[in-house]
């Protein structure tokens, strides 16, 4: 294979480098900071603020290869994937841009220079489409290919929108013929492998706002696209995607797994289907975990979700039972790991996390289906046809069954389903997603006002600073510079206050709009352009927050020395009063390892590190032996990382840090559990919130001494009663005792066991016998505590002098191994085996009756 896809790569690249474009790394899949999209959908969108106005670059030239997830908004493949053989969820975009640089002329030229000379494409099998009134496009068009060739094409087709709103404009799209006899022009955008599209070529010039409206942008860019798997298709001479040497090694592993084959030529058949969309699948999956996106009930998680149940749904349909998504993992790290390492670096958490949610989604499948049945039954009795959006979303809720596949089954009985019922069940859970919206819009109202505005944010050096006012709408106001940082990174929005104008105004939260920084104030500001402001965080919570941030770091560090190099952040808050961390890790965190991280991260703080920042070039920072760059803001070319200890923690971040580790004060970790499969959640508090936290369970302890206090006296109570019932119901036998005493010598002998806990009721009860038995008499009466033996024993007055109680329990503790003595008339002894009492209560008959002939020996 000539055109392996690593060459094709390479050589898209090389291309532009050698025509002046800077070679940037692709975006993470998952984007950050753009609320619009929930993952990265074109190579522009990590240059959406240039083309917008509100951010600048250090070249005007740009080429990459991006990674792109197409299963949400407005570029939505998902239900194409599987069933054709060239879209994808997961792809990768080949994309060269120039903004304000050059234009239409020289982006087309380029394009086919590339196709043609480099990769030689034969010309005749290329055909241009071009938007129906952009004659420029058309006319350049015409010095490369004959008219019958170039297309005119409505907005359906050739005018580019990144979503509801943004950079947007007509766009020329470079398509290929593989029909044998060069028939393909009436089949250019008719949705047929046969004529297909290889290259967009986007020219932005407009900005599509919120309202629907176009705004013409002040300059003028080339953005282009061209999907990897497509080319390497063409150039390898393959028809499908799928045939090639990006996928081939995926589609051999299922082959190997299911002991079936993957049915090449028909493209309708199910099991080539199912290998498809397991394949493809997969990609997108890995490549959106290894960004530090995890499958989860809202937005981007939900998606994933979706993605994975579906390709399971597949998978059965392959005849796989158990888990089997995640053994393609190693095949995909082996064909991407080289241009992506971030694939081979996650591997094993990507493993683990695709593991436990398709063995997740099995265990409630088969319940699933059993409910589904039961509703299907129902409806049929009662001549129904509609599955009740209840039973919808009960089978979303409990069983993890998206709507769509409900639907599918539906389908497949006939039954449709209440959409709007579902719909309607689904609002609740969507609310907190609105929220989200809201602030959003907010941004897209104020951007038009605000554009071109610019604040520098100084809150990395201090916590105060006097700036110029640029803007001032209602409650928001932009200045020149300003302390207060915005939420980014798990981090908190700082607080704080405005003196403008001789009056102090609130700041109660703070937004990035482009490049402006917008203070939010509790009330409308008097307008005052060009004014002096000065801008005060709240110091005292600012503070907090930098210690929490900075012990986050020593956290992440801790967990990963602790638990294994597994850990990867999956989510951070770090806020004024605690901190919340979410990791991958798989299983119990034992109390043993919950303590050594904790310690650790004590340890580094008595260290009392100096924390140090460092600006570098993006490239620079990945090559630091383990950085930590998984989760923080987008990266732009040029990153900041913070490093406290090169061997401890360095990681890329945009936050704000205490100065040295001792600032922190100390670190105690708070709660620990489970948020997700496999993914576990710590909180903690430092500095003064340990003291806080400390003082909560001061109070704690002592409400629970007080209780304690109070449990202790009731028991107290308790055993006193318990001790006089159980006296008087040994006094109520001994009745019983009398009639079972044995008669020798004409003396009554009472010997028997009782349940009684202490020496005190032994001899209370002693007397009461000797008093009831009243002249010759003798009684033993013994009890077990534990494991020891007690025992009393009590003589009428007559019989003192022949035979004293305290030489009968000697001699009686001695055969249990202990010891005793009292008077004559009443004595105790205790002992040590309580196996021997049966017997040696039996024999005191015996005693008795051979007493006297050995009273020397008794006695000594
Ligand atoms: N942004 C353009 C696309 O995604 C190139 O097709």
């Amino acid at each position: 294979m000539q055109w392996t896809s690593h060459r094709v790569r390479q050589s898209f690249l090389e291309f532009f480098a050698e025509r002046g474009h800077r070679i940037v790394p692709s975006a993470p899949v998952v984007p950050y900071g753009d609320p619009t999209l929930l993952f990265t959908n074109a190579g522009m969108n990590q240059f959406k603020d240039v083309f917008l106005g509100l951010g600048t670059r250090d070249y005007k030239r740009a080429a990459d290869t991006q990674k792109c997830i197409r299963v949400s908004g407005k570029h939505n493949d998902l239900e194409e994937v599987g069933y054709d053989t060239y879209h994808h969820t997961f792809f990768e975009m080949l994309g060269n841009w120039s903004f304000g640089d050059y234009y239409k002329p020289e982006a087309i030229a380029y394009a086919w220079e590339l196709l043609t000379q480099v990769w030689k494409l034969p010309a005749e099998r290329l055909h241009a489409t071009v938007f129906r009134t952009d004659d420029e496009a058309y006319d350049i068009w015409c010095h490369y290919l004959p008219p019958e060739r170039i297309h005119r094409f409505d907005e359906k087709d050739n005018f580019w929108e990144m979503g509801e709103t943004g950079p947007c404009g007509p766009c020329t799209e470079i398509h290929y013929d593989r029909t044998p006899d060069l028939s393909g022009g009436r089949l250019v955008n008719a949705g047929t492998p046969q004529v297909i599209e290889i290259w967009n070529i986007v020219f932005i010039q407009y900005n599509r706002r919120l309202d629907g409206s176009l705004e013409e942008l002040p300059v003028k860019h080339v953005d282009t696209g061209m999907g990897l798997e497509r080319i390497c298709a063409v150039l390898q001479g393959v028809e499908s995607n799928y045939d090639t040497d990006l996928f081939i090694p995926l589609i051999r592993r299922i082959e190997e797994l299911s002991g079936r084959r993957y049915p090449r030529e028909d493209v309708r058949h199910p099991d080539g289907i199912a290998m498809r969309v397991m394949v493809d699948h997969i990609r997108a999956l890995s490549f959106a975990i290894a960004d530090g996106a995890l499958p989860g009930n809202t937005g981007r998680g939900y998606v994933l979700r979706r993605l994975l149940r579906r390709a399971e749904r597949f998978a059965r349909r392959l005849g796989f039972q158990e888990p089997v998504l995640w053994r393609l993992v190693p095949v995909l790290v082996d064909i991407m790991g080289e241009p992506f390492p971030e694939l081979r670096h996650h591997q094993r958490t990507i493993e683990q996390v695709i593991e436990a949610e398709e063995a997740n989604f099995l265990r409630t499948l088969d319940r699933g289906l059993q409910l589904f049945e039961e509703a299907v039954m129902q409806l049929q009795q009662q001549g129904e046809t509609v599955i009740p959006g209840e039973i919808a979303f009960q089978l979303y809720d409990t069983y993890g069954f998206p709507l769509d596949l409900t639907q599918l089954l539906a389908r497949e009985r006939g039954l449709t389903v209440d959409t709007d019922g579902f719909q309607h069940l689904m609002e609740r859970q969507r609310h907190r997603s609105r929220q989200a919206q809201k602030v959003h819009n907010l941004q897209a109202q104020l951007a038009p006002s605000l554009q071109g505005l610019r604040s520098e944010f100084t809150g990395y050096d201090e916590l105060e600073t006097e700036a110029v006012v640029l803007a001032v709408d209602g409650q928001h106001v932009v200045l020149d510079r300003t302390p207060f940082y915005v939420e980014s990174g798990g981090q908190v929005s700082d607080t704080g206050v405005l003196v403008l104008g001789g009056d102090t105004y609130v700041v109660e939260d703070v937004r990035r709009v482009g490049e402006a920084i917008v203070h939010v104030c509790s009330t409308d500001v008097e307008p005052a352009r060009g004014e002096r402001a000065l801008a005060r965080v709240d110091r005292h919570r600012r503070w907090a927050i930098m210690r929490n941030h900075s012990a986050t770091h020593l956290l992440h560090e801790a967990l990963r020395r602790v638990l294994g190099p597994h850990v990867q952040q999956a989510g951070s808050l770090v806020a004024p009063d605690y901190l919340r961390f979410d990791f991958s890790h798989f299983g119990k965190i034992e109390p043993a390892q919950l303590r050594d991280i904790e310690a650790l991260v004590n340890e580094k703080i008595r260290e009392a590190i100096p924390v140090q920042t460092r600006i570098m070039p993006l490239e620079q920072a990945r090559k630091i032996p383990n950085v930590k760059m998984f989760f923080a803001d987008k990266y732009g070319d040029i990153v900041r990382v913070v490093i406290i200890d090169e061997r401890f923690s360095v990681e890329l971040c945009g936050g704000t840090h205490v100065q040295n580790t001792s600032q922190i004060g100390m670190f105690v970790l708070t709660a620990e559990e489970s948020v997700a499969a496999g993914v576990r959640r710590v909180e903690a508090v430092t500095g003064e919130g340990v003291e806080r936290y400390v003082e909560q369970l001061r109070r704690r302890i002592e409400e629970e001494q007080r209780h304690a206090e109070r449990l202790a006296e009731q028991l107290h109570r308790l055993q006193q009663e318990l001790a006089y019932l159980r006296l008087e119901r040994e006094i109520a036998r001994i009745p019983d005792f009398l009639a079972r005493a044995q008669m020798v010598k004409g003396i009554r002998i009472v010997a028997e066991r009782v349940a009684l806990e202490d020496m005190e009721q032994l001899k209370a009860l002693g007397d009461r016998v000797r008093a009831a038995l009243g002249s010759r008499g003798i009684a033993v009466l013994a009890t077990v505590v534990g494991d020891k033996v007690q025992l009393v024993c009590v003589v009428t007055p007559d019989l003192t002098e022949q035979y004293p109680a305290s030489e009968l329990v000697a001699r009686l503790a001695r055969q249990l191994g202990g010891g005793g003595g009292g008077r004559a008339h009443l004595a105790t002894a205790g002992g040590r085996h309580p196996e021997k009492l049966p017997e040696l209560l039996q024999r005191v008959p015996e005693l008795v009756a051979h007493w006297g002939t050995e009273t020397v020996e008794a006695a000594s």
